[in-house]
């Protein structure tokens, strides 16, 4: 029989809001320089999910003093609109980042989109150019969730230098760039995917346990070794009485949640089965979502700091 561990819960919400203390004391500290940084968020279509993201970066941003634009576009906006967007947010002095929500209708050119943000903008950090440097340890702009998860990491004292980090995705926007930011902090990085074989084995190897597939109740006890931290990063909406009750047992808030909505946003772990096992778990909601928004900010003031001040500064 497996010995019980006493499984903390990393608060996310509580390390977003110092995360976004910090940047919001730096903010009024360019406001009094005379530079409010800015940023976009443009937004294509009706996605219900994707309108709530971009409500929470605009309400986000504005709340921190960082001047907010939204750009709504109809469903049936053509690449070549959307690149003329672009291009007059790349010229706009006052916008320092901008950011197109994903994902985009499928008869747009993602690709080409993301391309024509100009790097020094580009918050997200999934330029070709600030993939690259990420890849050979000159980061800029970091992409913000994978970013948040390293935060946490180095905010809750997660040891990482030598340890084994595994990584259930091999997204661009997490699973990627996540595994090269945990390779900079010296672990030895895993990548795991819809292929890999035997996942729980290799899952179990874990000192640092990353999950980010959108697939609810995958990381079972199974995956995970006795102390290891846990970080996911799923967030999936379930519908059933009887999903709710396998993931989380009796538990009456969640419970009351799901009656009253319908519904329950959970992640990629089974917290009923993990809890007790790890050492450490981010739960959803609450966990990793509102440090990609913080970090989100974050990434805005130093792509201001960059442009207004610091490219200046090395001209003269
Ligand atoms: N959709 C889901 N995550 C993200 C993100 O981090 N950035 C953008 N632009 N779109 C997303």
């Amino acid at each position: 029989m497996s010995t019980q561990v006493a499984t903390r819960l990393i608060d996310g919400k509580a390390i977003a809001s110092r995360l976004k203390e910090e940047v919001g004391q730096e903010v009024s500290e360019l406001i009094a320089k005379g530079i409010q940084p800015g940023l976009a968020v443009v937004l294509v279509g009706d996605n219900s999910a994707s309108q709530v993201y971009v409500r929470n970066k605009t309400r986000s941003s504005t709340d921190l003093g960082i001047h907010s634009e939204q750009v709504n576009l109809p469903p049936e906006t053509q690449t070549p609109e959307l690149l003329k967007q672009i291009g007059k947010l790349n010229r706009a002095d006052h916008i320092d980042g901008i950011l197109v929500q994903l994902p985009l209708p499928h008869h747009i050119d993602a690709d080409k989109i993301l391309r024509s943000i100009i790097p020094v903008k580009d918050v997200d950090g999934f330029h070709p150019t600030n993939v690259g440097r990420l890849c050979i340890g000159k980061p800029v702009l970091v992409p913000c969730t994978p970013m948040g998860i390293l935060e946490i990491l180095r905010r809750e004292n997660v040891p990482m230098s030598g340890q084994r980090a595994v990584i259930i995705g091999r997204s661009n926007i997490v699973g990627k760039p996540m595994a090269l930011l945990l390779l900079q902090e010296h672990c030895t990085v895993t990548v795991c995917h819809s292929r890999s074989q035997d996942l729980p084995r290799i899952c179990r190897e874990a000192d640092v346990l990353i999950s980010a597939v959108g697939k609810a109740g995958l990381v079972t006890r199974d995956f995970v070794k006795p102390g290891a931290t846990v970080v996911d990063v799923g967030m999936n909406s379930i519908q059933t009485l009887g999903e709710l009750e396998h993931l989380y047992g009796q538990d009456t808030k969640r419970r009351e949640s799901f009656d009253k909505k319908g519904y329950c946003l959970t992640g990629d772990v089974n917290p009923s089965q993990v809890i007790g096992i790890a050492g450490a778990l981010t739960p959803v909601p609450g966990g990793v979502g509102p440090m990609t928004i913080a970090h989100l900010m974050k990434n805005t003031v130093l792509a201001c700091r960059r442009r207004r001040i610091d490219s200046k500064r090395s001209r003269v």
